[in-house]
């Protein structure tokens, strides 16, 4: 993960410049920032742990410098600490680096530059990348980063600086860099959101290339040093960077515009094609789809495999995208693997969608970052059209890709000769919030209890899932997310009085089951929440009963999972926590 900027100007005093361009890059981590500045020919380095904002504090200065490095990090190898932080120099001080990703084979570079004489300062992985230049006596700079990049394994995206030159060296294999210039300035960054304020275009540096940029020219090589020519890709609206407005946190922002971006997508959908090429002819020999994702992601899978069988009872399975690549997967040209991403970048997923690409299936990216690296190399894309998503816990974009999974498996259902059954015009009269203000007192639940459960069954038990995510990821409460059924195959052994337990339940064919559940929590002291858009009569099993807006069944889960949404918000900020950066986590995982 890691966010990484580089910046070179024939205007003094880039520092500002950097570390506001850096801070649009939080959402990729967190634990520690630095930036690294060549003053005439040396490096002035400046380092903080925590949020970037602390490392500004240290910056309250006019530098004259033109041309700096900085990151904000998620570690992967050595704790966080200022020793750790980015940037990091070679021994001999003269080349500084960033970098995003994970060197696999570091130890055995760093007995080699040990064998030559060279200590290294900080626990990372990414150190004995500058250290592997310096050694290098090529005359010229780029051979040396060939040389050194050769000798890399794994993933990254490295920016360095050579004390003697206003230029940025750039390198990257699996994770993303780009480039923008214009007629004063040029920048390097892990994402185009940067470009939007100064650049009309930017270019995406291809995978396992490097350059060397400076003022007058991008110049690119591939890994054998032939220089390649790249296009420029237009700064779209997605690029131009998401104010927080009137919210105090991007959560808050992010599930207030559920509403909205489902509303966008069904609009979008009915203006553009998007369904154009998934025609007979490319689903004419499909036997099985493969749902794969990561996280929430992987929630929309399982939910979309779910409306698929349903649907268009086309066999549909969701697989972890982690799992997926070492499980041998029985795929070939009669598979349709649909990956689903609100980055695009995760690389177990992308990793996956190579490897299905290489087994011979058709693939289709559900994503919303329609620039990313996912999107770039799927037959099919199918935008969500959720606009950026800043908040690590993610929200509107799990509506979002509900939303286009149910509008998909209808498009099946379509292409097998039946005709849809979902009338999606119901949504515009639904009130996605209604009593939303009982949240309060339910979080207020939660905190009073010691163990919270959440079990539903079919749709339900996905919600459940995607429930407990949420709570966990930004609360740091320990919760269980259960199918109903299987409660009594184990997991009901720790219900007792400490207990609080979210039963959901929104078919109408199974909500007996679910209450025959809740009958069982009851009767082992467990205290229970009903979430429900159905008419249930609250009976005495029932403690609490949380009722939203009905709409047809079949969207039900889109609505469903947003009380959960705004309880793990709202417990969030009653403990005092950041909704928005949770902690050890980042929003793009670019590591496997
Ligand atoms: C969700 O709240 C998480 N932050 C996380 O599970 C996320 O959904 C996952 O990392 C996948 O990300 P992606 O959609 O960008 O691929
Ligand atoms: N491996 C580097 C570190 O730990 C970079 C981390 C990353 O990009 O995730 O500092």
């Amino acid at each position: 993960m890691c966010g990484i900027i580089g910046y070179l100007s024939t205007e003094p005093g880039v520092s500002k410049k950097i570390i506001h361009n850096l801070k649009k890059l939080e959402y990729r981590g967190y634990d520690s920032s630095g930036i690294c500045l060549l003053k005439n020919t040396k490096f002035f380095l400046k380092k903080s742990v925590g949020e970037i904002q602390n490392l500004e504090q240290k910056l309250k200065f006019d530098d004259n410098c033109t041309l700096g490095i900085a990151h904000t990090r998620w570690a992967t190898h050595g704790k966080v600490s200022l020793k750790n932080t980015h940037p990091h120099l070679s021994q001999d001080k003269s080349w500084a680096v960033v970098h995003n990703g994970i060197i696999e084979n570091y130890l055995e570079l760093k007995s080699y530059l040990e064998s030559h004489g060279i200590t290294l300062s900080s626990e990372t992985d990414t150190e004995i990348i500058p250290n592997l230049m310096a050694t290098y006596d090529n005359a010229d700079n780029i051979e040396k980063l060939k040389q050194v990049t050769c000798m890399l394994r794994g993933s990254y995206a490295i920016c360095l600086l050579h004390k003697g030159e206003q230029a940025i060296y750039v390198a990257r294999r699996h994770s993303p860099l780009y480039i923008a210039q214009n007629k004063t300035s040029c920048m390097v960054s892990s994402d185009p959101v940067t470009f939007g304020e100064d650049f009309d275009s930017y270019y995406a540096l291809p995978d396992d290339c490097l350059a060397k940029v400076d003022l007058k020219d991008i110049l690119v090589y591939d890994s054998n040093l032939n220089k390649i020519n790249i296009r420029p890709c237009e700064i779209g609206s997605f690029e131009k960077s998401a104010e927080l407005g009137k919210y105090n946190y991007y959560a808050e922002k992010e599930i207030s515009e559920i509403p909205k971006v489902v509303e966008e997508i069904l609009l979008n959908y009915n203006t553009v094609d998007h369904f154009k090429k998934i025609n007979k002819e490319f689903m004419k020999n499909i036997k099985k789809i493969k749902l794969i994702g990561c996280g929430t992601a992987y929630h929309a899978c399982l939910m979309g495999a779910k409306y698929i069988q349903k649907d268009a009872q086309i066999e549909a399975q969701a697989e972890i995208a982690s799992e997926f690549r070492y499980s041998n997967p029985l795929i070939d040209q009669e598979t349709l693997c649909i990956f689903l991403s609100q980055s695009g970048e995760t690389a177990d997923t992308l990793l996956s969608l190579e490897l299905a690409k290489n087994m011979g299936a058709k693939t289709i990216a559900i994503v919303n970052v329609p620039y990313s690296s996912i999107a770039r190399q799927a037959d099919i894309v199918l935008p969500l059209c959720a606009g950026m998503e800043v908040a690590v816990m993610s929200t509107k974009a799990y509506n979002a890709m509900l939303t286009v999974l149910k509008l998909l498996s209808q498009h099946f259902r379509w292409l097998d000769g039946k005709p849809k059954n979902v009338d999606f015009s119901k949504l515009k009269k639904v009130n996605y919030f209604k009593s939303i203000d009982q949240i309060d007192e339910i979080s207020d639940l939660v905190l009073k209890h010691e163990k919270i459960f959440f079990i539903g069954r079919a749709e339900d038990y996905v919600t459940a899932l995607e429930a407990g995510l949420k709570l966990k990821e930004i609360t740091y409460i320990n919760c269980v997310s259960i199918p109903s059924g299987e409660l009594k195959h184990g997991t009901l052994s720790l219900v007792d009085q400490k207990s609080l337990v979210f039963v959901i339940a929104t078919d109408p064919d199974l909500v007996a089951k679910n209450l025959s559940s809740a009958s069982e929590i009851k009767a082992r002291g467990g205290k229970i929440v009903l979430v429900t858009n159905l008419d249930v009569k609250s009976c005495e099993d029932i403690d609490y009963l949380y009722k939203f807006d009905e709409t047809e069944q079949a969207l039900s889960s889109l609505l469903s999972v947003i009380p959960f949404q705004v309880l793990s918000y709202k417990t969030c900020v009653k403990l005092g926590f950041s909704p928005d950066k949770p902690r050890n986590l980042a929003k793009s995982v670019t590591v496997e």
